[in-house]
């Protein structure tokens, strides 16, 4: 992947590509039941989390209809805090997606809804989406705390809807659109 244009960089934190050297850091935390419990991804190694991020260096930033996973990293070490994914719609008048995952030791610091928001505003701004959704298993709290506290809102529960590990499972969608994010009072 392309890095965006440039890092994205907020108060705390530098958003950027994911490197061949994070493969360590990134199997550590998604490698961790806790955070991968209510993901579709969870690396069984090292080895699968390198191959990922090379996966990862051979898309373009920004492809349609593909997943873009950022690196959200501490943005004076540039140590690996977690990961940000953007899911690009093949069509631009569809809705784009996100999902973030943070190292077990790094939540609870408003990290998740710092890259968000940083995230939120070029979305809105200058890449021109309309709206964007969230697709959440309504067990994952702190999933639903942090799109909440952004201004997502519910729009719909869709009740054992997958079967995801052996399990039917919820999937709770939440929205939000530009006009929502520009007058929220952040
Ligand atoms: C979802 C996830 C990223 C949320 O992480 P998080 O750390 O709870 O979210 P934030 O970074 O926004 O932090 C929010 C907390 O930081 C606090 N906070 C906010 N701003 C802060 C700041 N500037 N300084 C310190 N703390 C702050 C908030 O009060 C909140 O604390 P609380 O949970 O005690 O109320 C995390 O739970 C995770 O990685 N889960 C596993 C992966 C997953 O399931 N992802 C979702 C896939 S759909």
């Amino acid at each position: 992947m392309d890095a965006p244009h440039t890092p994205i960089v907020t108060a705390r934190l530098r958003l950027d590509a994911l490197v061949a050297t994070d493969a360590a850091a990134l199997f550590a935390y998604r490698g961790d039941e806790a955070v991968a419990r209510y993901q579709g991804w969870r690396p069984a190694d090292e080895a699968e989390a390198a191959r990922f991020i090379d996966e990862q260096s051979r898309l373009g930033f920004r492809t349609p209809d593909s997943w873009a996973q950022l690196a959200i990293r501490d943005r004076s070490s540039g140590d690996l805090l977690g990961d940000l994914g953007a899911h690009f719609p093949a069509n631009a008048d569809d809705p784009i997606e996100f999902g973030v995952s943070l190292r077990p030791d790094r939540q609870g610091h408003g990290y998740a809804r710092e890259a968000m928001a940083a995230l939120l505003d070029l979305a809105f701004g200058e890449w021109g989406y309309r709206r964007s959704v969230a697709s959440v298993d309504p067990r994952n709290v702190a999933s639903i705390a942090l799109l909440r506290s952004l201004g997502y809102r519910q729009e719909a529960h869709h009740v054992e809807s997958y079967r995801f590990r052996g399990e039917w499972v919820d999937d709770v969608i939440y929205a939000m659109l530009a006009r929502e994010w520009r007058s929220s009072s952040r």
